[in-house]
């Protein structure tokens, strides 16, 4: 947990609450600030995240397709994908404001319509989201947690790929990534147990993220795509 601790600022909003309150309990071990949020971002929380905040369940009504992104850092990778598919819809989550505060500078900056942001964990959108409802999942640097004895805060775990096999259209896919080869290998041993994907490592070109860019030189990162059946 961060230094700030899970709680989430005011400028947020105070409905969450009531929507929490049938979901089961998720406990987010990471940051949900870091540096003071610049004035912009101020603004931009507090008009723009409204309207294009998620709710619980999401309204999926606008587009036949939804894409989610789990963990968006600063929203590089989504702001990309959503700006060269406008037809399709696109969730993201991402408890860390800094983040969620970039991605609206992309949000407001490219005019996104099909933008649609939980800042909060993904996994009570991830309960709240209908059977066979996402066409992709995207898991990209997640944080690995690389001692043994935090092995269960990974996010990618059996059990949530039960969830995601869930949410996952016949035919959709997962795709994750990581620079950290112990994740890594543990994420592809977990979706290869599956029976509900297929797939494997593939060629992927770069994404685009901030933490794969900063990260990159150091250690080369591995790309997956699952289809599920
Ligand atoms: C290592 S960063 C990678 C960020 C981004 N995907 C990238 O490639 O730049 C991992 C991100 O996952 C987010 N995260 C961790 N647990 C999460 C959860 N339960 N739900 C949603 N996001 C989470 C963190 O806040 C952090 O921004």
């Amino acid at each position: 947990m961060g230094k700030d601790g899970p709680g989430r600022p005011a400028e947020v909003g105070t409905s969450l609450n009531e929507e929490k309150a049938s979901l089961r309990r998720a406990v987010f071990y990471g940051r949900r600030q870091a540096r003071k949020l610049p004035a912009i971002a101020h603004d931009l929380l507090a008009g723009l995240l409204p309207r294009v905040r998620a709710t619980v369940p999401p309204d999926l009504t606008d587009f036949d397709s939804w894409e989610l992104e789990i963990g968006f850092g600063g929203g590089e990778h989504l702001a990309a994908r959503a700006a060269a598919h406008r037809d399709v819809g696109f969730l993201g989550a991402e408890p860390f404001l800094n983040g969620v505060s970039m991605l609206l500078q992309a949000i407001d900056r490219e005019s996104l319509t099909n933008v649609r942001i939980w800042p909060e964990d993904a996994r009570l959108l991830l309960d709240a989201l209908p059977d066979a409802s996402m066409s992709r999942i995207y898991l990209l640097f997640p944080d690995p947690w690389p001692k043994r004895r935090h092995e269960k805060r990974r996010f990618l775990q059996t059990e949530m790929l039960d969830v995601f096999a869930r949410v996952l259209k016949s035919g959709g896919e997962l795709r994750f990534a990581s620079d950290h080869p112990d994740l890594m290998d543990w994420m592809l041993a977990r979706a290869d147990a599956h029976a509900a994907f297929t797939g494997g490592l593939v060629e992927a070109e770069a994404i685009g993220t901030r933490y794969e860019r900063k990260n990159l030189a150091r250690h080369p990162a591995r790309y997956a795509a699952y289809r599920r059946f």
